[in-house]
């Protein structure tokens, strides 16, 4: 009987020893895309666009790399440099120097391998304004700008400051090169804005040979500049609201005089078409205007109807403009035309919904419902993104997916008045076309039972304006069968698929004051077998502990108090165990879980530093304590989804903080079994008993 003893305890210890902590295994920041496209290069011989993209708000640049005839992305890099705002590219060499507006670098970009070769520390801050970088390939000079009015000249082949030009005024506000006359004009500003100079600098001498006082009253700053060499004339796109065109006569460098422009302001871009004596003149509320330059007159506008305009280039043949904007990416629009030719596909990886998981495989699937969504697929090995998935127009509507890996299809459900389905084949990782439902749904939770091959949705229907729980086949999508759902305005559903039952949460408000209960109904017959009553509880982020047949929720007022407490599925009962989590003032709470734990990501104040700090909560199921917690970055309005693999044990929760994704892996300890009950443990007492004489008699 010793050994049996010795038995009883080892297994004792064995429960006290899981409960270790949960650890981070890995991480992986996805980029989130195209932000602030500071700048735009062309390198047409290649047919290659080139973006300067400030991709967070520390700064950090991408460079990224599309193919111009498509707006598809080749390739991006970040360049290791923040603040990276303006430059100048040479395609015969393949190079591409920028400018830092912090950290006063001069870099210079290999564009067959995307990285920095050189790099040269500046004196000051180039502006925030206008092109400030200048280059001449002839002689292999660049131009830097900085912010106080000054101008650096580089030797780009020993990659070195030569000489340095101070101007006067207040700030450097934009320039033009004339390469062929071998001419840098430059204007900058006072700092009411209102008195204007430009400076005309002779390359062979870099030194000041003209200045120009614009009167500027009212017209702005003179930001974008362009040069039409035939004419002689040069045309500066305002900084001011609304944008005016100012045009310079060189010959006799006067001003010619200005047009105003009727929508947004700002100038950001611009581009000239000399052979049809068009001028283009982009504003930062993505208006593309369109000058006529011999009338001097506004011929057209195009409106791209987007947030934020930051750069434009255009092609030499003037067929194209490329126009980045902020978040949306690239637009292509045809010139003089002015009508939008392809807009880029910019992946921008920020409202995360859900992750699907195939197992078998070690793949993980992460929906995110931004920039008409993006299916990003992740390695589980190298825990590297392997690919992605753009969605399309109606992206944004996704709101559940299923996967089935027996057959090989991921499900993504969307809603814009019929419920649609698109199926994704996931050998070759492609959209393997659409599947209509019944146009009478409008779909709200779904669930997929891989081993029945069966989906159950939640539904409303649009003729009798019920709700119905359906049972629907896969993969033709028939209604096997379907319940009414009388008075159940349902918020979310659960399956328990280890034991066949589904948990409805809903509110039924035609019973007298608003009633909230969870309902419990067997999956084979579609029938409610049992329900909990949640009235008088606050507010719930209902779990499922399939292994333990429990429901967590939490219990509580965000000032105040945070209780986590569970229902019994079995009976039906809240437990009397709430556990109280000693937090006040949390926010953005959110539960998920795993068979043996529950999470709780809780932005709360911290009394002692009076911060708020982000932590992810790890309780034991079993027990419902806390077993371990980690700090990670905090803000209240961050978004999370979390998934658990059964197969490995790994948590996998994508995180949506200010700007950056990040997706981690977490390793737990294994997950605790089911404690017998005491008539298993009985049985499972004589059988050890019986295995132990069996062995001693071996003896
Ligand atoms: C992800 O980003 C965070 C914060 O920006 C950084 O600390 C971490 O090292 C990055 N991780 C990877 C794998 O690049
Ligand atoms: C737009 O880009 C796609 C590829 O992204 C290309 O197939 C299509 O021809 C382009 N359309 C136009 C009008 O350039
Ligand atoms: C991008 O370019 C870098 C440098 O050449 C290269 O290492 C990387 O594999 C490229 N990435 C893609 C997706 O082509
Ligand atoms: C503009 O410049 C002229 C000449 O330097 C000067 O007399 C005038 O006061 C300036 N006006 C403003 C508003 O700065
Ligand atoms: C500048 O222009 C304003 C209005 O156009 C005019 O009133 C003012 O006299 C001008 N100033 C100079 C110095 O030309
Ligand atoms: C530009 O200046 C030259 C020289 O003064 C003059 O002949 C020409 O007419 C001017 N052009 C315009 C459009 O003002
Ligand atoms: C402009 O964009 C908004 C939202 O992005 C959209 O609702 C609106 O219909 C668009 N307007 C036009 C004219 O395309
Ligand atoms: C929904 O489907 C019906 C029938 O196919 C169709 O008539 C209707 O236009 C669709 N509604 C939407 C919003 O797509
Ligand atoms: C929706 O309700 C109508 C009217 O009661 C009924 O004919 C139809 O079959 C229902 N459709 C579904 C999918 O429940
Ligand atoms: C609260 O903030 C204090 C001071 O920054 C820190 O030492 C402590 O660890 C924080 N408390 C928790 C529970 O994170
Ligand atoms: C997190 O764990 C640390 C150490 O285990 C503990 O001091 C701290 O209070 C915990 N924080 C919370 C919010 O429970
Ligand atoms: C997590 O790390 C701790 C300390 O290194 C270790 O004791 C524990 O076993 C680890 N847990 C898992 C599940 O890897």
């Amino acid at each position: 009987m010793n050994f049996v003893l010795l038995f009883f305890i080892s297994i004792t210890c064995f429960f006290f020893l899981v409960q270790s902590q949960f650890n981070e295994t890995n991480s992986l920041n996805f980029t989130k895309g195209m932000k602030t496209i500071a700048s735009s290069f062309l390198d047409e011989d290649e047919g290659f666009l080139y973006f300067l993209d400030e991709r967070d708000k520390n700064g950090l640049m991408y460079l990224w790399k599309y193919d111009m005839y498509t707006l598809d992305i080749l390739n991006y890099t970040d360049i290791g440099i923040t603040y990276a705002r303006y430059g100048a590219i040479d395609t015969v060499n393949k190079l591409l120097y920028v400018a830092t507006h912090y950290g006063y670098q001069f870099v210079k970009i290999d564009l067959n391998t995307m990285q920095i070769i050189d790099q040269i520390a500046l004196n000051d801050a180039i502006n925030n304004y206008g092109v400030k970088v200048e280059i001449d390939l002839v002689n292999q000079k660049a131009y830097v700008g900085y912010q106080t009015p000054m101008i650096v000249k580089v030797d780009l082949a020993s990659f070195a400051q030569e000489s340095s030009l101070t101007l006067s005024n207040f700030m450097l506000i934009g320039s033009v090169i004339d390469v062929d006359n071998g001419i840098l004009y430059a204007s900058t500003d006072t700092i009411s804005g209102n008195n204007a100079t430009i400076y005309k600098i002779d390359l062979s001498t870099f030194t000041e040979v003209d200045s120009l006082l614009v009167n500027l009253s009212g017209v702005g700053k003179l930001k974008c500049g362009v040069i039409d060499n035939t004419n002689q004339m040069m045309y500066f796109g305002t900084y001011q609201w609304p944008m005016n065109i100012v045009k310079i006569n060189l010959t006799d460098f006067t001003s010619v005089g200005s047009v105003g422009t009727s929508d947004g302001g700002d100038c950001y871009g611009a581009g000239i078409d000399v052979t049809n004596g068009l001028g283009y003149f982009l504003n930062i509320y993505g208006y593309l205007y369109k000058l006529d330059l011999a009338t001097f007159t506004i011929a057209d506008v195009l409106d791209l109807n987007v947030s934020m305009s930051y750069t434009m280039v255009i092609d030499s043949s003037v067929e194209n403009s490329y126009i980045g904007l902020e978040y949306a990416g690239v637009y292509q629009v045809s010139l003089p035309s002015l009508t939008v030719a392809n807009r880029s596909n910019s992946i921008v990886y920020t409202k995360p919904e859900f992750i699907l998981i195939d197992e078998p495989n070690q793949i993980g699937y992460a929906f995110f419902s931004n920039s008409g969504g993006i299916l990003a697929k992740v390695d589980f090995e190298s825990f590297t993104l392997v690919g992605y998935l753009m969605m399309g127009v109606y992206g944004s509507d996704i709101y559940q997916g299923a996967i089935d890996t027996t057959n090989g299809f991921i499900y993504l459900f969307f809603d814009t008045g019929n419920l649609s389905i698109i199926k994704i084949r996931l050998s070759n990782f492609s959209l393997d076309g659409n599947v209509a439902a019944d146009p009478d749904l409008s779909g709200d939770y779904i669930t997929f039972e891989q081993s029945k091959q069966i989906f159950y949705f939640e539904y409303s229907n649009k003729t009798d304006h019920y709700q119905y729980l359906a049972k629907i086949s896969s993969p033709d999508f028939q209604i096997i069968a379907s319940l009414l759902l009388t008075d159940m305005n349902v918020y979310t559903m659960d399956f328990d698929f280890l034991h066949g039952f589904l948990y409805l949460f809903y509110y039924n408000y035609s019973a007298s004051g608003s009633k909230k209960f969870i309902s419990k109904i067997q999956a084979s017959t579609l029938s409610i077998v049992g329900q909990a009553d949640l009235t008088q509880y606050k507010f719930e982020y209902p779990v499922l502990d399939q292994t333990h047949q429990l429901i967590y929720f939490g219990h509580g007022d965000e000032y105040s108090y945070l209780l986590i407490c569970r229902v019994n599925l079995v009976n039906m009962q809240v437990m009397n165990d709430c556990m109280n989590m000693s937090l006040s003032h949390f926010y953005a709470s959110f539960i998920t879980s795993s068979d043996s734990w529950l999470f709780l990501v809780v932005d709360y104040l911290n009394s002692t530093s009076s911060q708020y700090e982000g932590v992810l909560l790890q309780i034991e199921a079993s027990s419902n304590q806390l077993i371990s917690n980690k700090t990670i970055n905090c803000d209240l309005f961050r978004s999370y989804v979390y998934s658990h693999d059964s197969q490995t044990n790994y948590g996998y929760l994508l995180d949506y903080y200010t700007s950056e994704t990040t997706f981690y892996q977490f390793s737990f300890p294994p997950a605790i079994p089911t404690p017998p009950s005491s008539s298993q443990q009985i049985l499972f007492s004589f059988l050890i008993f019986g295995i132990m004489i069996l062995i001693l008699g071996l003896f």
